[in-house]
């Protein structure tokens, strides 16, 4: 019986869609359909997850790999050709890319990798890459996307993922801790990361000194650029090297105990780094703040809330600590988003903060400019929280105030947008030095624009000041 329900339900579907940044395996391809993720396996694909199989149970069972299970037989009609087996797995609620990770979360998706190629050599596997897109977040919690990636692992074999953890992990993280520059643009111009020959550019001689340094990537920087440059390449010599198991373990060992003591120059203070503790409220406004935002959050019940400008998190947590289950925060601080990723390690809240630059949100790009997808179709929400953050567009930025009230608006059904006027304090200091240009920028056009896109349901004054919270919905 349910096998014919099946049936009937698959001859009806339409045809699952491949997930765009799945083309570069054609042994398994991942595909959308319905509410899950459906992988298929070619016959020898489909024998060697056979043999990792256990293991990879055990991972799941431990939250460090998304669950899987055998789709329905029924479904492999849906596939052509020579499909040996499709597994299925739950659908993430979003996925996100290491040029929107902190620096925190970069690094704790490098020290997750590490441990994982980790565990996986003791039991006689290994990862056949090393891209920072298999990893993703629950929370500030990691965990690994790439079932075929886990391989079994052949004594003294190379390892081939080498490059791309060093460029994909390392290298940016280091950019950060070397030379205090974000990693953000650097790899969303480069989707593959930094490259090491790039980063090399930058090392002073000082740095050639350096064992770890030249190890990683100088070296190997270097050894690349002279293979491009030979005319005949000996594709024997890398067949004949080998590295052995114990050298192999020794090198993530180091690349771990590395990478988990990289800082961040914490002396050199963000402008909105202390925001929380130090800013143009009072402690009674940001408590009444605090108040109205748990209000909303009780009454309006939102599973999941983005917070634009959330800054280290706080009112994130009000959300999450009156009924949401799922905040994700959005920032271009990268002090304020680091201090943000270790509160979240250090709750049990789920919490993701992420870096954005909302006058230049994630792109759609990449193979067919589909690989990877951009911030308007990736990020949903039951609401949005905008506090203390239009007048950063629309006066910081000079983005029209209507279509700043647009764009938030598009992020959620509803939400709280909080307006401050030119008489604000910060406002004023925007303004200081510079012309004044928003003659229209005033609360009245800001709730005639809002009224353009939303109904409001409720607004309030925050006491003390002249910033007004608005509650919309979005009118559909
Ligand atoms: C005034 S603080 C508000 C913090 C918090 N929402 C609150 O109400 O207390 C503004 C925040 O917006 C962030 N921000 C400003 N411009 C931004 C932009 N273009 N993209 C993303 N975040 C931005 C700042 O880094 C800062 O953390």
């Amino acid at each position: 019986m349910a096998r014919m329900a099946d049936s009937k339900l698959v001859a009806a579907a339409p045809r699952p869609g491949r997930v765009a940044g799945s083309f570069r395996d054609p042994s398994g391809q991942v595909f959308h359909f319905q509410d899950r993720i459906l992988r298929t396996m070619d016959s020898a694909a489909a024998i060697e997850f056979a043999s990792a199989e256990r293991v990879m149970r055990q991972l799941v069972d431990e939250g460090r790999l998304v669950d899987f299970s055998d789709a329905e037989p029924s479904l492999h009609q849906l596939f052509q050709g020579s499909i040996a087996r499709v597994l299925q797995h739950p659908l993430l609620e979003q996925i996100t890319y290491p040029y929107e990770w902190s620096f925190a979360g970069l690094k704790a998706a490098a020290l997750f990798h590490l441990q994982l190629q980790l565990d996986l050599l003791d039991q006689g596997f290994c990862l056949s890459d090393a891209t920072a897109y298999n990893v993703q977040f629950e929370g500030s919690r990691p965990t690994f996307i790439d079932h075929l990636s886990i391989k079994p692992y052949r004594d003294g074999q190379l390892w081939y993922g080498h490059k791309q953890f060093c460029e994909q992990f390392l290298v940016p993280l280091l950019l950060r801790s070397v030379f205090d520059i974000t990693h953000h643009s650097w790899y969303r111009g480069n989707l593959e990361g930094v490259p090491s020959a790039d980063f090399v550019k930058l090392l002073s001689t000082r740095h050639w000194f350096s064992h770890k340094l030249f190890m990683h990537i100088i070296l190997p920087a270097k050894l690349q650029s002279s293979r491009t440059s030979q005319t005949k390449v000996d594709l024997g010599d890398s067949r004949a090297r080998r590295l052995p198991k114990d050298a192999f373990r020794a090198m993530l060992a180091q690349l771990y105990s590395w990478i988990s003591g990289l800082k961040v120059d914490v002396g050199k203070q963000s402008v909105w780094q202390g925001y929380a503790a130090n800013n143009t409220y009072t402690a009674t406004q940001r408590s009444d703040k605090g108040q109205y935002v748990a209000e909303f959050v009780a009454q309006h019940k939102p599973r999941t809330i983005i917070d634009l400008g959330c800054n280290t998190g706080d009112f994130s947590y009000v959300a999450l600590e009156n009924g949401a289950e799922k905040a994700i925060g959005f920032d271009f601080d990268p002090h304020a988003l680091d201090a943000a990723f270790d509160r979240s390690v250090q709750t049990s809240k789920n919490f993701l903060p992420l870096y954005l630059d909302a006058r230049n949100p994630s792109p759609s790009q990449g193979w067919g400019e589909r690989e990877r997808q951009g911030f308007s179709s990736r990020f949903s929400a039951d609401a949005v929280l905008a506090l203390a953050f239009e007048h950063h567009l629309a006066i910081a930025h000079n983005v029209p105030l209507a279509e700043v009230v647009a764009w938030v608006t598009q992020v959620a059904p509803k939400g709280i947008i909080e307006f401050v006027p030119k008489e604000d304090e910060t406002v004023r200091r925007m303004l200081a030095g510079r012309e004044d240009i928003f003659s229209d920028y005033n609360e009245e056009a800001f709730a005639s624009a809002l009224s353009q896109k939303a109904r409001v349901v409720n607004k309030h004054l925050i006491p003390g000041s002249k910033r007004t919270l608005y509650t919309f919905e979005r009118s559909e």
